[in-house]
C-alpha cells in the first residue's frame, strides 16, 4: 500500500465561490480540512425554484426535465431517465441490467422498488470455480436475469402519471435520431473497447469503424429502438416475452449463457419498505436488502452519530473513527447479508442503537484488525445514479446498474442492448476477492432465482421537520455505501454547502482489503502519517463516483453533479 508524496502534487486549487468556504463542525476544534493538493474542479451546479433531475448525462437530465413539464410526476420522469440512460448513457444506463428506486410522496409516503438481476434457473453455487477466468465479468456466462424493464415500468404502473408511451418517447427517439457524443461518453467507450471488441454485436454498436464514435459524432441505435418500441406498445411484456426474449435466449445459446425463456417469463420486481434510519434528527430512507446499502450505511450512521462532538473534517481522529465504523459495518454486511428470499437479514439487530454503541465500545484509538470470517465457501464498477424532485415535492432516487462498465460486454444480437455482468456481485468464488475486493460469504452465495447481494444506495433525507431535504445517491461498487455516508456526514455534520460536501475528498474501508483507501492528494501529509501510526495502512487511490444529488434551498432546489464524470443537471 503506498501513499503517493501529496505533497509533490501541488496544483494551483480550483475552487468555485461556494468551496472556497472551509466550514466547521460546530464545537470541534479548528478543521485541517482538504489538502492544498486536492485540485478537484468545481461541481455543476443547477438552482431550480420547483423541479429539478439530476444524472450521469446531461441528455437523460433534460429528457427527465422535458417530462416534468408536460405534467408528468416525478416518477414519470425517472421512468423516462431511466429509459433515456440506456441510450445515452451505455456503461451504466440499461435495459440489460438492473437497479433499485426510493419513492417518497409528497404525502409522505415512501416506497422502495426492488429491480436487482436475478441468477438463471441452471446457475449453480459453484458455477464459476471450474469455468474460464473472468467467466463472471465478461460474456455470457456473467449475465444475471435482466431487471430493469420490470421496474422500470412496474413503477410507472403504479404512480405514473402521464401515458407510458409518452413517458418512453424520448428515449426511442434518442435511439433512431441519435445524440451528439461527448468528450466523456466517445473516452468511456474507448476505455472498454478491449471487451467490447470480443463480442460482434458489440463491436458493430459500439465501434463504428472499429473505432469509439469521435466527440460530436451523431450516435444512432436502431435495434434499441425498435426493443424500446416493444416495450411501449406491449410494456414488460414486451422484453420479457415475445421478439425480444427470444434475441436473449439466442444470444445466450450462442455464447454459451444460462438465460432461458422460463428465467425471463419469472423475472418480477418487488416492492419493498425501506430502510429508515435516523440521525441527529433527521430521518433517512434507502435501499433494503437486496441491496445491503441501507443497512451498511445505517450501521455506519449509528456508529458515527455517538461522537458527539464530532471531529472535524479532514482530521486524523475523524478518518479513524469513519474507518473503524465502515470496517464492523462491512464485516456484518459481507457475512450476513443477501436476499430476503432466500437468507434471513439480521435487520433490526444490525439497525439497532443499541448494536452501534457496542461496536463504538470496541473502537480504540488504533486501528483493528478485520476478523477473518467462514465464507463457507479489478474491473472499473460502472453504474449510475439519478436523483429527480418535482413541482409537488414528490421525489425519486435511483440508481442502476450493468456491473462493470458496459456489464458483460455482450450487446444482444439484434436487440442493440448490453447485458449486465451482475453474477460476480455474488460470492462466486469462496473466500476470494470478487471485482471489488470483497469477500463475501455463504449469505451471498449463488442460488438459481436469486438476487445477488448489491451495494447500491439511493437515499432521501429527511430534515428535523420531516420535510424533504436531499435526494442522492451514486455508482461505485461497495464505495457507493461509504461516498453517501460522506455526502450526508458531510451536509448534516459539518455544514458544507451540497457542493463542496460532493467535491470534498473521499475516504472508504470495505473490511477487506484491510486498508483505508483514500482519494490520492485530498488530505494532508500530517494527517495520513498520524493514521498510519494508528496502524492503518492506507491506499492511495485515483478520485471516486459519480455523486448525483440534490437539496432543498430557500429559493427552491440545488442539484450538484460529481464533478468526477460527466453528468448534468436539468430543472424548472
Ligand atoms: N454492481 C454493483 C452493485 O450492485 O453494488
Amino acid at each position: 500500500m503506498q501513499i503517493p508524496a501529496a505533497g509533490l502534487l501541488l496544483t494551483l486549487i480550483v475552487l468555485s465561490p461556494s468551496c472556497a468556504r472551509r466550514v466547521e463542525a460546530p464545537g470541534t476544534t479548528p478543521a485541517d480540512g482538504m489538502a492544498p493538493t486536492w485540485n478537484m474542479r468545481a461541481p455543476r451546479v443547477i438552482e431550480a425554484s420547483k423541479a429539478l433531475v439530476v444524472s450521469g448525462s446531461p441528455l437523460a437530465s433534460a429528457v427527465g426535465r422535458d417530462i416534468l413539464r408536460q405534467g408528468g410526476n416525478a416518477v414519470d420522469a425517472a421512468v423516462a431517465v431511466g429509459f433515456a440512460l440506456a441510450v445515452v448513457h451505455p456503461e451504466a444506463g440499461n435495459i440489460g441490467g438492473g437497479g433499485f428506486m426510493v419513492i417518497r410522496l409528497a404525502d409522505g409516503r415512501v416506497q422502495t422498488l426492488d429491480y436487482r438481476e436475478t441468477a438463471p434457473g441452471r446457475a449453480s453455487r459453484d458455477m464459476y470455480l471450474s469455468a474460464a477466468p473472468e467467466a463472471s465479468v465478461t460474456g455470457h456466462l456473467s449475465a444475471g436475469v435482466p431487471g430493469a424493464v420490470a421496474g422500470l415500468t412496474e413503477a410507472h404502473r403504479r404512480f405514473g402519471r402521464l401515458a407510458f408511451s409518452t413517458v418512453i418517447a424520448p428515449a426511442i427517439g434518442l435511439a433512431y435520431d441519435g445524440f451528439l457524443v461527448d468528450e466523456y461518453r466517445s473516452s468511456s467507450i474507448g476505455e472498454d473497447s478491449a471487451r467490447l471488441v470480443l463480442f460482434p454485436a458489440s463491436r458493430a454498436t459500439f465501434l463504428p469503424n472499429d473505432r469509439p464514435p469521435e466527440t460530436g459524432s451523431t450516435f444512432r441505435q436502431p435495434e434499441l429502438g425498435a426493443t424500446l418500441e416493444a416495450v411501449r406498445d406491449s410494456g414488460a411484456a414486451g422484453f420479457y416475452r415475445g421478439r425480444v426474449a427470444d434475441l436473449i435466449v439466442a444470444e445466450m445459446v450462442r455464447g454459451h449463457g444460462l438465460i432461458d425463456h422460463d428465467d425471463l417469463n419469472r423475472y418480477r420486481a418487488i416492492w419493498r419498505n425501506p430502510i429508515e434510519i435516523s440521525y441527529r434528527g433527521h430521518t433517512i430512507y434507502s435501499m433494503p436488502p437486496a441491496s445491503s446499502g441501507g443497512v451498511t450505511m445505517g450501521e455506519i450512521l449509528n456508529i458515527m452519530e455517538g461522537y458527539d462532538p464530532l471531529p472535524a473534517f479532514g482530521t486524523a481522529a475523524l478518518m479513524h473513527r469513519e474507518a473503524e465504523a465502515m470496517r464492523r459495518a462491512f464485516t456484518d454486511r459481507n457475512r450476513h447479508l443477501g436476499d430476503p428470499g432466500f437468507v434471513n437479514n439480521p435487520v433490526q439487530r444490525l439497525l439497532s442503537k443499541d448494536y452501534a454503541a457496542e461496536l463504538r465500545q470496541q473502537i480504540g484509538e488504533q486501528a483493528s484488525v478485520t476478523p477473518r470470517f467462514e465464507t463457507g465457501a479489478g474491473g472499473g464498477s460502472s453504474t449510475t445514479h439519478y436523483s429527480v424532485v418535482d413541482a409537488d415535492g414528490n421525489a425519486v432516487s435511483c440508481t442502476t446498474t450493468l456491473n462493470n462498465s458496459y456489464g458483460s460486454a455482450v450487446t444482444v444480437t439484434g436487440a442493440g442492448f448490453l447485458l449486465n455482468d451482475e453474477m460476480d456481485d455474488f460470492a462466486t468464488s469462496p473466500g476470494e476477492p470478487n471485482m471489488y475486493g470483497l469477500v463475501q460469504g455463504e449469505a451471498n452465495a449463488i442460488a438459481p432465482g436469486k438476487r445477488m447481494l448489491s451495494a447500491m444506495t439511493p437515499s432521501i433525507v429527511l430534515d428535523r421537520e420531516k420535510q424533504l431535504y436531499m435526494i442522492v445517491g451514486t455508482p461505485g461498487g461497495p464505495k457507493i455505501i461509504t461516498m453517501v455516508y460522506h455526502v450526508i456526514s458531510n451536509v448534516i455534520d459539518h455544514r458544507m454547502p451540497l457542493p463542496e460536501a460532493v467535491r470534498a475528498p473521499r475516504t472508504h474501508h470495505q473490511a477487506l482489503p484491510d486498508s483505508l483507501q483514500i482519494e490520492g492528494g485530498g488530505f494532508l501529509p500530517a494527517t495520513l502519517d498520524s493514521l498510519e501510526g494508528k496502524g492503518h495502512g492506507l491506499w492511495s487511490r485515483e478520485p471516486w463516483g459519480d455523486v448525483e444529488a440534490i437539496v432543498r434551498t430557500s429559493q427552491g432546489w440545488q442539484g450538484v453533479t460529481d464533478p468526477r464524470r460527466g453528468g448534468g443537471g436539468a430543472g424548472y
